[in-house]
């Protein structure tokens, strides 16, 4: 085939992991925007090269025409969460999503594939809007653990090098080291709450201390600059304490000085 027909044919591809990127970073980005636990840690994407794309139709003996139909993950996104039960709140995500519609599922954290592959696949149909129209794509969405992704990163790489002959050793050595991947998940499940608490408390005082920062600045037009200045002191005391609680009082505080400054320049402006 020639290189412009791989370009016409891969490039509506491309647009899908983009927007898709987009779509599920926006995702991350608003539940901690809101002081939420994220159950996405990392998303990455990518097109399938055309090299791979050669190479699979070779092994299943897929003719040309047949690419789009039989070859589900030209496009691929890989969503990385921190714990095991993350994998699945992100799996209902997606099936709740009306721009996603979700044509088939695997379940490899259940059921782990024989080489000891941890993941969860979907496979959804998603539309892009071009110049030619609307376009229903099929892509791949993996979803993972870090440490199922660790594990699957460095079998790929040794698949790939020894290709058919992985000697037997080896592949006992990463049947071992998946069990250890389970196991580690499952450790990491028991400290999940604390680490979600953590997390969480540590979200919220950025909020609590970029609202502040946010009203002090204001206060710069409509206030005068020793009691500026005075307020920021007293932030900076305040910020070491290293308390939330105290914090957020402050801010309420500061809250409603604003608010007296903005209720007087009303009243000067009548
Ligand atoms: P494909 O022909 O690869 O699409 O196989 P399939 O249709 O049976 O799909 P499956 O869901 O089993 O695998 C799809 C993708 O998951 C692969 O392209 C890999 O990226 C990944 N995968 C599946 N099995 C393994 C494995 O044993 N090790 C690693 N590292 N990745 C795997
Ligand atoms: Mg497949």
């Amino acid at each position: 085939m020639e290189i412009q027909l791989w370009r016409e044919l891969l490039e509506p591809y491309q647009l899908v992991v983009d927007e898709l990127m987009v779509k599920f970073r926006y995702l991350m980005k608003e539940h901690r925007a809101s002081g939420k636990y994220s159950p996405i840690e990392e998303v990455n994407g990518r097109v399938k090269k055309i090299s791979s794309i050669l190479e699979k139709m070779q092994k299943k003996k897929i003719k040309f025409e047949d690419i789009e139909n039989k070859i589900d993950d030209i496009a691929g996104i890989r969503i990385i969460c921190q714990f095991v039960e993350d994998i699945y709140t992100v799996v209902n995500i997606i099936k709740n999503r009306s721009d996603m519609t979700v044509k088939e599922e695997k379940d490899y954290v259940s059921n782990s594939k024989e080489s000891g592959y941890q993941s969860y696949h979907l496979i959804v149909y998603y539309d892009i809007i071009t110049l030619k129209g609307t376009k229903k794509i099929k892509v791949e969405i993996q979803i993972r653990t870090l440490a199922m992704n660790f594990w699957a990163t460095i079998e790929h790489s040794l698949q790939y090098k020894y290709r058919q002959n992985m000697p037997s050793y080896i592949r006992e050595r990463l049947t071992g080291a998946a069990a250890a991947v389970v196991a580690l998940d499952k450790e990491m499940s028991t400290v999940r709450n604390e680490i979600m608490d953590s997390q969480n408390i540590f979200q919220v005082k950025a909020q609590i201390v970029a609202e502040i920062l946010n009203t002090i600045q204001n206060l710069y037009s409509v206030a005068n600059k020793r009691e500026i200045i005075k307020i920021q002191d007293e932030f900076y005391k305040i910020y070491k304490l290293n308390d939330v609680d105290v914090l957020e009082k402050f801010s309420k505080e500061l809250d409603i000085i604003a608010e007296g400054y903005r209720a007087q320049g009303i009243e000067n402006d009548e």
